[in-house]
């Protein structure tokens, strides 16, 4: 009898080790519509990941990647996506968010439903303050734009216009230069916030001209609304003025260079990743992530973003042996470091947002012709300075 009960439990336990789970992740992006290379990128740097980290198993178990398409910023929408991910699909991690106020509003959901976020995009600091089960793996716009602000000083810049998109990112990106620019001694002479649909920027390139100021700071979402920008500036004569162009690098991803082309060579950005960063991590990342989105010129930030949040989703699922455990998961990747595509990174273990390298770059050709992003300084170690702001 106890033979028979001993092996009962062996085979029970055999079973159970070798019945693989399938971990489901539900990401929410922008997948159609005028954002969606941004979400496409979401996609890309997620394949990436998997293909180079054993194709889609963690150990025995399995991971599916559920996707959700919210094409432009819509709170309810993204709520109401998310909680079907978690009741109908019953994912175990929500990840993506490319726009803040689809972000901010999963938040409420996350403890009830013992599920940890990833943002891979939403740069707002606020963000993550609005619940222990969030880790971000992306940038907030206070990390890359105070930089900006000691680049236009260094660069004897000292009267600035400042013009955004009026919404959590761009309040923070206007708040980020103002304090550092101040503190070193420059003066923000007008800020201007515009609608997030604002699409027709010649009224305010005129603003900007008759403001009297040396440089425009902007920060707008990267996609359509960014590619419009930089052309109003290149078409409206500011270069020609003498007002030069200041931003995060937000405003000259990748993707839209060949459409901006020759008049945005030269543009400043600091920003926390380059597609042509060099390190052989990113070659790897560039080459897997080349693979995955199809057309190489396609790539941008986004896809590195989405790449390392699976690097933290990894982990949580290694630390948690595939269980639903959200707190125990999170408190598994705080002070997680590793060598990104982008630089070195770590989650900061109070803050749960990645810590990492800023860098200055401009917009330069190669000799084939095609544009890049040339980093040309690092500003080393970078926390988020607007969590101190949030306070
Ligand atoms: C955001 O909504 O938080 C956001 C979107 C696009 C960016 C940066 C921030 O390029």
């Amino acid at each position: 009898m106890r033979r028979i009960i001993m092996s009962t439990v062996a085979a029970i336990a055999l079973c159970s080790a070798a019945a693989a789970d399938t971990i489901k992740v539900g990401v929410v992006g922008p997948f159609s519509g005028p954002f969606a290379l941004q979400g496409k990128n979401f996609k890309a740097g997620i394949d990436a990941y998997i293909a180079t980290h054993g194709g889609g198993k963690i150990g025995d178990d399995d991971i599916e990647i559920i996707y959700r398409d919210v094409p432009q910023a819509d709170p309810a929408q993204s709520k109401a996506l998310a909680q079907e991910l978690v009741v109908k699909e019953g994912v175990q991690y929500l990840a993506g968010f490319y726009f803040t106020p689809d972000a901010m509003a999963v938040t409420p959901l996350l403890e009830q439903a013992n599920v940890p976020l990833v943002v891979m995009n939403a740069a707002t600091s606020a963000i993550i303050t609005k619940s222990p089960l969030i880790i971000r793996t992306s940038f907030t716009t206070w990390q890359t734009s105070a930089p900006m602000a000691k680049v236009a000083k260094e660069r004897g810049i000292t009267k600035v216009i400042t013009v955004v998109s009026d919404y959590g990112p761009g309040v923070d990106a206007e708040n980020a230069f103002k304090a550092t620019f101040g503190a070193e001694g420059g003066t923000v002479v007008e800020s201007i916030r515009m609608p997030l649909a604002t699409n027709d920027f010649s009224p305010i390139m005129q603003r900007v001209k008759d403001s009297g100021a040396e440089a425009v700071f902007a920060f707008l979402p990267s996609g359509p609304t960014t590619l419009g920008f930089v052309k109003a500036y290149n078409e409206n004569g500011l270069k020609q003025a003498g007002v030069q162009f200041l931003a995060p690098g937000d405003l000259t991803q990748e993707s839209d260079l060949p459409a901006l082309g020759d008049p945005a060579l030269g543009i400043l950005t600091t920003f926390h990743y380059a597609v042509s960063h060099d390190s052989p991590e990113n070659k790897a990342f560039v080459e897997a992530a080349s693979k995955a989105i199809g057309n190489p010129a396609e790539l941008s930030f986004p896809s590195v973003g989405a790449y390392d949040g699976m690097h933290v989703i990894y982990k949580m699922i290694e630390a948690t042996g595939g269980e639903q455990d959200a707190q125990k998961a999170v408190d598994a990747v705080k002070g997680l470091a590793w060598e990104s595509p982008r630089g070195p990174v770590e989650i900061d273990a109070s803050s749960r947002h990645i810590t990492q390298n800023i860098y200055l770059r401009e917009v330069a050709k190669h000799e084939d012709g095609t544009f890049y992003n040339k980093e040309i300084k690092t500003f080393e170690k970078q926390g988020d300075p607007g969590l101190a702001a949030v306070k």
